[in-house]
């Protein structure tokens, strides 16, 4: 069976597909495709195995109506039409559990580097500008021991950011999520609270949320006014949640005091931000599966999807409903 693969992936990966007799693997000359140039890869497979933001919508089927299967090399799912996909029985396949750890553990970091003001510092240390004398006063952070975090969206890397904040910190958990979860409530002493109780009591707001079009720009001038003023906003998910404007007018006005933002809306983030102006702010560029572990683990499972299909067995993380 023909898979496109539109970029080498690690080893861990590159060996399940290389080493299959039921897969003809296609590779592009260049990782740099036009869009017409990546479509003619597409139309010549039956399996996209997909690394990246490409957009699966109605026209790209329409458009490759050989595609049987796409595997993607990430956990979110939201550039794919999920229910086109699944009304033309095209299999989609994601890459859960192997990042969750990893992408938690920079929503952490994140917290920390707001509430200590570390860019800002770290900048103080680059530009000349760290003064010996000490200051008691001045450009104080904050301390997480016993604050409360909201996690919104308990998924598996919500999970895991309120599991280290409760035993790193002792941080009270609360979370707003589609579903209950009672064995996390009881594990971690977790609150389940209405979005509006969320947005109201965290100290730290951290967004874990599966991301669709429809949340787009949930987080906005007027969630931003029922934040705690010492509230620090993190964001490891979909930089759509956030309406930049509306965030960049809430942290000079001191409706809220910081955040941590590993995702933006667009990415790259365009230089001219006004957000990359403030202090009180931690941007980095989408790193969250960005390790060895995840990354080979993303690896794995995405060409076990892939396998899968063109054995005809079950693929293992299938999303279609
Ligand atoms: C994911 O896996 O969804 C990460 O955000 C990388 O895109």
């Amino acid at each position: 069976m023909k898979v496109f693969l539109n970029k080498t992936i690690p080893q861990a990966g590159m060996r399940l597909l290389q080493g299959s007799t039921k897969v003809e693997l296609i590779q592009p000359t260049s990782e740099n495709l036009s869009k017409e140039e990546w479509l003619d890869y597409c139309r010549q497979a039956a399996i996209i195995a997909n690394v990246g933001k490409n957009t699966f919508d109605k026209d790209f089927f329409d458009q490759c109506p050989n595609v049987k299967a796409i595997a993607l090399f990430s956990v979110g799912y939201d550039h794919v039409a999920i229910e086109e996909a699944s009304k033309r029985k095209i299999a989609v396949t994601n890459t859960p559990n192997v990042l969750s750890k990893a992408t938690s553990d920079v929503a952490f970091l994140l917290m920390q580097a707001v509430a200590r003001k570390a860019s800002y510092n770290f900048d103080k240390v680059r530009t000349g500008k760290w003064d010996a004398d000490l200051d008691p006063t001045e450009d104080l952070g904050q301390q997480l021991y016993g604050k409360t975090l909201g996690v919104f969206g308990l998924g598996r890397i919500g999970y895991e950011m309120a599991k280290k904040s409760k035993y790193a910190f002792d941080m009270d958990i609360i979370y707003h999520n589609r579903n209950r979860n009672h064995q996390i409530e009881k594990e971690l002493d977790a609150q389940y609270v209405s979005f509006n109780e969320l947005v109201q009591l965290a100290d730290v707001l951290s967004i874990h949320a599966n991301y669709s079009y429809e949340q787009e720009n949930l987080f906005n001038r007027a969630v931003f006014e029922q934040m705690k003023s010492n509230a620090i906003l993190i964001n490891t998910a979909r930089g759509g949640f956030i309406n930049e404007d509306d965030v960049y007018e809430a942290l000079t006005s001191g409706k809220i005091w910081g955040a941590g933002l590993d995702v933006t809306n667009p990415e790259p983030m365009k230089t001219t931000s006004a957000l990359l102006s403030l202090s009180n702010v931690c941007i980095l560029p989408h790193i969250g599966s960005a390790t060895e572990e995840a990354r080979n683990g993303m690896a794995e499972l995405m060409a076990q999807n892939v396998l899968a299909f063109a054995e005809n067995r079950e693929m293992p993380t299938i999303v279609n409903p």
